[in-house]
């Protein structure tokens, strides 16, 4: 049976990708300091090491556990907003944590290397869909940290034979329909858990930052892609790097409005979900969303969930079961 090595796989995508990995039949080892992630969202059968990938002893002690196949690289900072606060960090944590994880890869001997990379790549795209010709100009310092790490698995190719799939992700959404893995983040800052607090009475009403963009109903347009589909791709990805190194973007290729997002939302919980209106948030640009047509055709992906419907139910069933979150097993 194949290993993979998962960093960041108690967090959010990185444990549903963790499931995936599983489900498809490959031994997973999941990195994870649990500064973000949960213990709980590790899933069954997977062992968990705790550890940072800025600390080089323990990536060292990780990829000596097995002889693996691959490393998949979740573990990494990745608010936008933040990132523009905090610029340092981002460059500190996420290039650093990269460069460890990289060195260690290439003096293990593995030669397959899957990167959890983001739209945030094209900052305010020239054309939308976007497609893989769109010029990388990233839009904020987090999207440039990954924006780096891509550069340096282009040499780790180029010089190690280590051949790399960049996925860039557009919205990560959803839940595993089972409801029993979904998104926990402290401070959650996304907008469909937000829009989910507020039917479950967490929260009073919804803050919609900005009507003045130029949209169709003046909210920002976002391509909203389920979790789990995200996950089926680093799956589909893995045979391909037998071939060559892959960047490519993953998303639905459908754009909806905040308000779309809302009224969605209202319709699957039957909440009248209050909303108001807010500033602009900075550094976000009025429209992403994907052009599919690559990762379905090199990859043969085909999205499971793509309905804003769908993505909003798995949610709101995650939600219900967990109002706060994982908690701790006793
Ligand atoms: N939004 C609101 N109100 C809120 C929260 C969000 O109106 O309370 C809006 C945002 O302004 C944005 C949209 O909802 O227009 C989506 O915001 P999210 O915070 O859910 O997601 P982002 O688009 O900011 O960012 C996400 C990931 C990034 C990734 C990016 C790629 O967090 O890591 O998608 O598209 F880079």
């Amino acid at each position: 049976m194949s290993s993979i090595l998962v960093t960041g796989g108690a967090g959010y995508v990185g444990s549903h990708a963790t499931a995936a990995l599983i489900e498809a039949g490959y031994d997973v080892v999941v990195f994870d300091d649990l500064s973000k992630g949960h213990r709980e969202a590790v899933p069954q059968g997977a062992e968990l090491i705790v550890g940072s990938v800025l600390d080089p002893a323990a990536v060292r002690g990780a990829l000596a556990a097995r002889p693996f196949e691959a490393v998949m690289h979740f573990a990494a900072l990745s608010l936008v907003g933040e990132s523009v606060a905090n610029p340092w960090r981002y460059f500190r944590e996420n290039v650093g944590g990269a460069i460890e994880l990289l060195e260690a890869t290439v003096e293990a001997g593995v030669k397959k290397f899957v990167l959890s990379s983001t739209a945030n790549l094209f900052g305010e795209p020239e054309r939308v869909p976007i497609d893989e010709s769109e010029p990388l100009i990233p839009g904020s310092p987090y999207g440039e940290s990954k924006y780096m790490i891509e550069r340096m698995l282009r040499w780790a190719d180029e010089i190690h034979g280590v051949r790399s799939a960049c996925l860039r992700y557009f919205n990560a959404a959803g839940a595993c329909p089972s409801g029993t893995r979904g998104e926990d983040h402290t401070p959650e800052t996304h907008l469909i858990p937000l829009v989910l607090q507020v039917a479950l009475g967490q929260r009073e009403q919804i803050s919609i930052f900005g009507d003045d963009y130029d949209t169709p109903d003046g909210t920002c347009v976002r391509d909203y892609i389920h979790v789990c589909d995200l996950a089926d791709a680093h799956v589909l990805a893995l045979p391909a790097l037998e071939q060559e190194s892959l960047s490519l973007n993953l998303g639905n290729g459908t754009g909806y409005s905040v308000r779309e997002v809302i009224e969605t939302a209202r319709q699957v919980t039957g909440h009248p979900i209050p909303a108001v209106m807010a500033e602009r948030r900075a550094g976000d640009p009025p429209t992403l969303v994907a052009s599919s047509g690559a990762i379905r055709e090199r990859l043969g992906w085909e999205p499971r969930y793509p309905t804003l419907e769908a993505i909003i139910e798995t949610a709101w069933k995650w939600h219900k079961g967990h109002p706060d979150g994982y908690e701790p097993q006793p």
